[in-house]
């Protein structure tokens, strides 16, 4: 038995305490209605760094738009990239349309059973690979993300910054998912990450293991890298169309070399982060990753935008009409959105 082992008695009580409580408490999500493999397979891509309140609408309109692999497989990239505007990390969205058709061109019908399968394909890392498996195909393999490696090592007493911990706690995870119910089971442990063991005040009182915690509350939660700020500015030209009844407005192609959200639709961004203050449109948060921006909007007319912005990609006047099906990055979304260019359904 190595170190970290638990006695079979406290296995089997861990097992039973987090699965009431789950039974009791988890939160009524809609991809826990269901089975279906590629449902649950394009929830835990969505919920990778994404929180679930902004996942919720996304998901249900990718699955009524794609509502099983073979309609993800047919459909160009930039319609899925639409969809998939404001979760961020685009590559995601890719790489899912990348497997969907690999399973195509195999004449599968859907995804494979195994994690080891699984695991094999385009943006399938380990922790994605064990939780379809484990939810949607009952495979007894556990899954280890963030909020399970906090419960996990605040129950052992564990410091998550040890050198060797992380391997500690999937050798723990693998001990104790439950054969029977896996999926449940590890959805029980993110959960308790996700609503009780938070990260800086965690809610031992409530907490189904606090028989079993080593920690009890003390707060052994690495800290974060500091989130940095920064200043930027773009222009919002809005036109008449000259071919139909709705405006035009002027977007810029990120271009496909980029690192970041490469091929996304933006607004130009301005040479100047000084806009002068009649023509501020609007000043609006946004963060990515561990930069928040504070955005300056400038309302530009077509025949100044030239001067006043950095050409750094392909440009384009969209028809008001079209521009919510283009893949717009997040912030473009959000400012036109707030500048109510967008149909209402589609903020
Ligand atoms: N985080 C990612 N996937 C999850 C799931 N299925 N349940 C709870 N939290 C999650």
């Amino acid at each position: 038995m190595s170190d970290h082992a638990l006695r079979p008695q406290s296995v089997s009580s861990i097992r039973g305490s987090l699965l009431a409580w789950y039974a009791a408490n988890r939160r009524d999500l809609p991809w826990r209605r269901t089975s279906d493999p590629y449902a649950i397979w394009v929830s835990e891509i969505m919920l990778q760094q994404t929180r679930v309140a902004a996942v919720i609408e996304r998901y249900r309109a990718f699955l009524a738009r794609f509502p099983d692999i073979v309609s993800l497989a047919g459909a160009p990239e930039c319609d899925i990239l639409a969809l998939w505007s404001g979760l961020g990390y685009y590559r995601r969205a890719r790489m899912m349309h990348k497997t969907a058709q690999l399973v195509a061109v195999r004449g599968h019908a859907g995804l494979p059973a195994s994690a080891v399968e699984l695991r094999a394909l385009p943006g399938i890392g380990a922790y994605t690979a064990g939780a379809i498996a484990s939810i949607a195909f009952g495979e007894p393999v556990a899954v280890v993300d963030g909020n399970v490696e906090r419960v996990l090592c605040r129950l052992m007493g564990w410091n998550a910054e040890r050198a060797n911990t992380r391997r500690k706690v999937e050798d723990l995870a693998a001990q104790l998912v439950h054969p029977q119910c896996p999926g449940d089971f590890n959805q029980a442990v993110m959960e308790l990450g996700a609503i009780i063991c938070l990260p800086r005040s965690p809610r031992c009182m409530e907490c189904p293991l606090r028989r079993h915690c080593l920690t009890r509350g003390e707060h052994k939660t690495g800290s974060r890298p500091p989130m940095q700020t920064r200043e930027i500015a773009h222009a919002l030209a809005v036109r008449d169309s000259i071919a139909g009844p709705c405006g035009e407005v002027l977007l810029e192609q990120r271009a496909a070399s980029q690192s970041v959200m490469p091929g996304l639709w933006e607004l130009p961004a301005l040479r100047n982060t000084a806009v002068p203050p009649g023509d501020l449109r609007m000043t609006v948060r946004h963060s990515i990753m561990h930069v928040n921006y504070t955005v300056h909007i400038r309302s530009t007319s077509k025949s100044d935008v030239d001067a006043i912005t950095v050409a750094a990609g392909r440009r384009q006047w969209i028809s008001l009409q079209e521009v919510a099906q283009m893949p717009l990055t997040g912030l473009a979304r959000k400012v036109l959105s707030r500048a109510h260019l967008l149909p209402v359904a589609q903020r």
